[in-house]
């Protein structure tokens, strides 16, 4: 018998699976790989955090007309934001002018590497401005599930339940979990420091019970360290209604992350995966490389938003000219050590879906239930 729990109903879903919304450049979680998920019974949802409002509505259409199934966009709404200029150019001249040491280190890893300078073209920064105007796309365009990573989804829910949206929202802890259901959110993604990109500090076996505790009715989905049915069967048991997966499907045959790195990823340990606030300022667990250990070293303090971000975003643009893949920001989660073979995604979730299913019926064998 297929798992079902009220999530299902509450997304219009099959399995309570989710693929997590990531937002590397728009090629962790591309319109190919939602559509695979949703096609098969969970949600996929598509990771728009640093696209532009016209490159969201493009991959909105693309996943359209590959199901007709449900799907999400995932944006990041940061509840405050640094002082800062509201373009690229105008972040870097602001680096040049206060944080010479930052800038010093990111020109000594250019002539450590050997990497020719290649600066982002864009001129975009994550503003305020720029965020709504995401948030109006995904409004517009009736995406089905609205999910918001890092931040307060408070500015979103309201609109977004108004034209029947549902709206979910990340949590680290139970405090984080509670405002979010203030906020108004239909469902909390709790998210354990197992997780890969963006993280807290609680485990997932504290969490989980702890956020379901916080919540009440609100269903409770379980995040991070999840690569197979028994971490799905082992959330449920633990009070989640679903699960949210992200590192897994980095590896799958349809993400467009470089095959390279999810080579590296397949062939890591889980202490390969550590916390470094080299690449986005902010707390991020990422496959350990050169560029961490030459940040930890460098003894520098993170800059906040957008500066750490403008900075490093300039050196993944060399890295990703010389294809030097062993010094990209490769982000994923501790779950990553169970990963063995690249798979489709359909594979990955017949995987997840029987999984979970034995993992329960061994359960009960096994306790005499
Ligand atoms: C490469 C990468 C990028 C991510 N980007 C985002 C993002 O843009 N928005 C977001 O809400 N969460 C993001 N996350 C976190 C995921 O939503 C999710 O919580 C996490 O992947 C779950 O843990 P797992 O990686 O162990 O499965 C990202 C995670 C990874 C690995």
């Amino acid at each position: 018998m297929a798992i079902r729990t009220a999530l299902c109903d509450l997304l219009g879903i099959e399995h309570p699976i989710l693929l997590a919304g990531m937002g590397v450049w728009g090629m962790a979680t591309p319109p190919a790989l939602v559509a695979a998920v949703s096609e098969a019974g969970g949600l996929g949802v598509l990771g728009c955090s640093g696209l532009s409002p016209e490159e969201i509505r493009r991959r909105i259409k693309a996943v359209r007309a590959l199901t007709d199934k449900p799907f999400g966009v995932d944006l990041l709404l940061p509840a405050t934001l640094a002082p800062a200029a509201t373009t690229r150019s105008g972040v870097r001249a602001e680096l040049d002018e206060k944080f010479p040491e930052h800038v010093a280190f990111y020109r000594n890893l250019l002539t450590r590497f050997e990497l020719a300078e290649a600066p982002v073209q864009d001129d975009i920064v994550i503003s305020s401005e720029f965020i709504e105007a995401q948030i109006a796309v995904t409004l517009e365009e009736h995406v089905p599930v609205f999910a918001a990573g890092l931040g307060d989804p408070g500015r979103v829910t309201g609109r977004a339940k108004a034209q029947g949206m549902v709206t979910l929202g990340l949590a680290g802890s139970p405090r984080n979990a509670a405002r979010q259901v203030e906020a108004g959110v239909d469902a909390v993604v709790a998210q354990g420091t197992e997780a890969g990109g963006h993280t807290g500090r609680v485990a997932n076996f504290a969490l989980i019970p702890q956020v379901v505790d916080a919540v009440g009715t609100t269903p409770v989905i379980a995040a991070g360290g999840i690569s197979d049915g028994r971490g799905i069967a082992a959330s449920m048991a633990l009070g989640a209604s679903g699960a949210w997966l992200g590192s897994l499907f980095l590896t799958a045959d349809e993400s467009d992350m470089p095959g390279a790195c999810k080579d590296e990823l397949i062939a890591s340990r889980s202490t390969d995966m550590d916390v470094t606030r080299a690449w986005t300022g902010k707390t991020l667990r990422a496959r350990k490389n050169e560029v961490s250990a030459a940040w930890a070293e460098s003894g520098l303090d993170p800059l906040p938003t957008p500066h750490q971000r403008v900075l490093m975003e300039d050196f993944l643009e060399a890295v990703k000219s010389a294809k030097r893949w062993d010094l990209f920001m490769n982000a994923a989660g501790q779950g990553i050590g169970m990963v063995s073979k690249r798979k489709s995604a359909a594979e990955i979730m017949t995987d997840l879906i029987e999984g979970t299913e034995r993992a329960m019926d061994e359960l009960a064998a096994r306790t005499g239930r």
